[in-house]
């Protein structure tokens, strides 16, 4: 494929907080959503409702954004049923008529950037920062896989014919597909697979994690306004049970989920032990990511890099670094500077802009983070925290935290929130730090700090990983540049914002003709 696969398409731009007059006007516009109240149920709901679950936020757990209605088995199954009546004609529009409405969704969606950032900070506990940059990922990937279906999905590939005859090669949506999207990219990770499954010709059930429905519901209500109709993507809101009721189903065609690896597996059983067609799952799953950092790094930008990896989103990203490894010989030097950077970290309410580090998602998070800080304290480990303000008080924070271990194979599971561990190692031993990572078993981001060019070569040709950063941080993939996704309990690929994603939620046929 050209390096310049799509000319003139572009991702969108942002908004310029650095500027006043943008900056000023848009948190007063903040301001005045501040008490809105707002609703996700599923799109066609019957008669006999579900559970009703109040929706706070992370950083004040009394204040209650809106309410999640959550969908019963039998809206499932009526939902299912509903999306395959639909599937062919959807399919049957073809690549450039799809693309068009997923074009006409990001225009929508930026048509109400002020309710999107509102949700993401009310709803997610999301920064400002991270609000905008949520909303950028999730306008990029519409258009994006856009591009893909026009490319696609709108004219056969000819093949040879060797004796004559004619043969097409055809992409078609496989049928009914289930999204189950994570809490931590509320708004992206929810339209990314389902705007690529509904590329390929598709239908799509949504389920949302249930911490974050609301921004979800937004979401899907400005697709349908858009002009996707409501059968062919619809929402079904609710926890793990309902999770359960939709993978179960024999007529699904096939699931992406992006979550825990724990999870993922249990999907997999669950789809392997049904009737029907033999899904396809596309598995998005966790880490334990590793910096490697040497004595040639330049330590201003180690330690810029290193506070943005492990600390920007809280550490609520599958990319964020989890284990910084800093050859011994400057590691006292490093650490300090690191220290002295994380030590200025602001940790507060998220509609704030002083905030650096907002809340983690509940206090299961919370409480799950404390036990594995207070069991390396008891463990006589070194352990450095923040002291936390006092406005803290009411909301799911956690200090930001270091942490000395030996190794990356010391930690057992992805503590997912503001802890970084740090493992001094000799130059002599770079190829067992990466065997050491490698033996995690998981393969999401990986960063390296080293102006050593053979280092470099090193760690790429030994490392099983999905993406690997160098000289930088290793958050905030960026739709079609750094397409993303890991390796091994990392996930099943494809990678997200990359050339063959949409490929893979479609089926391909062959016509042969002869003359
Ligand atoms: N795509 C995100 C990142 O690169 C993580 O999910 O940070």
């Amino acid at each position: 494929l050209p390096a310049d696969i799509f000319p003139g398409r572009r991702n969108s731009a942002g908004i310029d907080l650095a500027d006043p007059l943008v900056r000023e006007p848009l948190l007063k516009r903040l301001a005045a959503l501040d008490s809105r109240h707002w609703d996700a149920g599923p799109t066609f709901p019957a008669q006999e409702s579900g559970e009703v679950a109040p929706i706070t936020s992370p950083h004040d757990l009394v204040h209650e954004v809106g309410t999640r209605r959550d969908a019963t088995e039998a809206e499932v199954r009526v939902a299912i049923g509903l999306a395959a009546e639909v599937q062919h004609g959807w399919n049957a529009l073809g690549g450039e008529k799809r693309a068009v409405l997923l074009e006409a969704a990001a225009d929508a969606f930026e048509a109400h950037t002020d309710e999107f950032i509102s949700l993401c900070q009310r709803e997610a506990g999301k920064t400002l920062v991270d609000s905008v940059l949520e909303l950028r990922e999730a306008v990029d990937f519409l258009r994006y896989y856009a591009c893909e279906a026009r490319r696609q999905f709108s004219a056969p590939i000819r093949l040879p014919g060797p004796t004559g005859e004619e043969n097409r090669l055809t992409l078609n949506g496989r049928g009914v597909f289930a999204t189950i999207s994570p809490w931590n990219f509320p708004l992206a990770i929810f339209i990314g697979p389902a705007a690529a499954a509904l590329a390929a010709g598709n239908t799509v059930v949504a389920k949302p994690a249930e911490q974050t429905p609301l921004i979800a519901a937004l979401a899907i209500r400005l697709c349908h306004e858009a002009g996707i109709p409501e059968q062919v993507f619809q929402l079904l809101p609710g926890a793990g049970d309902v999770g359960q009721f939709i993978t179960s189903d024999p007529r699904l065609a096939g699931v992406a989920f992006t979550g825990s690896t724990d999870t993922a597996q249990a999907i997999n059983r669950s789809l392997a032990s049904r009737e029907g067609p033999i899904a396809t799952f596309i598995a998005e799953t966790g880490g334990q990511n590793a910096m490697i950092v040497d004595s040639s790094a330049l330590p201003e930008q180690v330690t810029r890099d290193v506070v943005a990896s492990a600390f920007q989103s809280a550490g609520q990203r599958c990319s964020a670094l989890r284990t910084l490894y800093i050859q011994e010989d400057v590691a006292d030097e490093m650490l300090a500077m690191i220290r002295g950077a994380f030590e200025a970290l602001v940790v507060g309410n998220p509609e704030s802009l002083a905030t650096d580090v907002g809340p983690v998602i509940d206090p299961d998070a919370k409480a799950a983070l404390e036990r594995h800080v207070a069991r390396r304290k008891k463990g006589g480990q070194t352990v450095w925290r923040q002291k936390m303000p006092r406005s803290t008080a009411a909301g799911c924070f956690v200090a930001p935290t270091i942490i000395e271990i030996p190794s990356i194979l010391d930690l057992r599971r992805e503590n997912f929130g503001p802890v970084l561990h740090v493992v001094r190692f000799k130059a002599s031993d770079l190829e067992q730090v990466v065997a050491d990572i490698n033996a995690t078993g998981y393969g999401l981001t990986l960063g390296l700090h080293s102006r050593i060019e053979s280092t470099r070569r090193t760690v790429e040709r030994l490392a099983t990983v999905g993406n690997f950063y160098v000289n930088r941080n290793q958050i905030g993939a960026v739709v079609e540049s750094q397409p993303f996704g890991g390796e091994g309990m990392s996930g099943t690929g494809p990678k997200a914002g990359g050339p063959h994603y949409v490929a893979r939620f479609a089926t391909e046929r062959v016509v042969c003709i002869d003359t």
